[in-house]
């Protein structure tokens, strides 16, 4: 990434402690302790909200594939000059412990699978390397585009995992959905943040790149998961599975930046309005 294109290292730091401040040691959670493992059971559950847990457990998994695109864009060595580094460096204060909910977000829809009796562990495994061991990729070329792609991924997978949660007849799922979609909405919130950080610093020459990432919009793995769209419709008959329904809060994003909309940003924003899918 050029250093012209990048936030200040003081603004990715400002953004990253109030991430960190929005995620205490007191309210974390983990794994072995948040929930009643001996109650869950998939026999509570529909076949589609099963296939519905399956699909995301997929998703969630891939979290070495989604840490890499990090590491390949915003690298912590000596391949930058020392202007890029200390914002990456900053950064990957960020991203580490990002990766570390996700990796927990991965290992308790596994553990749910096991405990409820929808999956044996180690076929399970060996189901998630399929999948697991293809390459992630986002070919953006201007830093704004990755925070950009997140916030909408993030925010999507929040208001699904709520969806699911509302329908789902097991409460130990319940429990596990609350948990991930509150983590959900806090990573949102920096990729909120960070955007809006963009915009007050680069005005409306960032609205061409965040175009682009709405106008090829794929959640994560739609290109590279064997039936994603099949399954993806399938979900969707359980909950409604929809990556349009977090444009809405992009837009929000873009007007609390931006006090003087220029032209091209109304252009942008009536882009990313007409993108949202019709309500069913
Ligand atoms: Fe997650
Ligand atoms: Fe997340």
């Amino acid at each position: 990434m050029e250093t012209s294109a990048l936030l200040r290292p003081g603004d990715v730091a400002e953004a990253v402690d109030g991430f960190l401040a929005a995620s205490p040691a007191a309210r974390a959670w983990d794994v072995e302790t948040a929930f009643d493992w001996a109650a869950a059971d998939a026999g509570l559950l529909t076949d589609g909200q099963r296939s519905a847990v399956r699909f995301v457990t997929l998703i969630e998994d891939h979290l070495p594939g989604y840490f890499d695109v990090y590491h390949r864009n915003f690298p912590v060595d000596d391949t930058v000059d020392p202007a890029v580094f200390t914002h990456n460096r900053e950064l990957y204060h960020f991203t580490v412990r990002w990766a570390a909910e996700e990796d927990t977000h991965a290992r308790a829809l596994a553990r749910y699978q096991e405990a409820s009796g929808m999956a044996v562990r180690d076929e399970l495994r060996e189901e998630l390397a399929v999948e697991g061991r293809k390459r992630f990729d986002l070919p953006y070329d201007h830093p704004v585009q990755f925070f950009t792609y997140a916030l909408v991924q993030e925010k999507a997978t929040q208001i699904y995992y709520q969806q699911l949660r509302e329908v789902c007849g097991d409460p130990v799922l319940r429990a596990v959905l609350t948990r991930l979609s509150r983590d959900e909405a806090r990573h949102f919130s920096f990729m909120a943040d960070v955007v809006g950080r963009y915009l007050r610093a680069y005005g409306d020459t960032v609205a061409e790149p965040m175009r682009d990432v709405i106008a090829a919009f794929r959640m994560p793995l739609a290109d590279t998961m064997r039936g994603y769209w099949r399954w993806a419709l399938k979900i969707a008959d359980v909950a409604r599975y929809d990556h349009t329904d977090a444009y809405e809060h992009l837009i929000k994003v873009i007007d609390r930046a931006v006090d003087a909309p220029t032209r091209r940003i109304d252009e942008l924003t009536a882009f990313i309005s007409r993108c949202r899918a019709l309500p069913a």
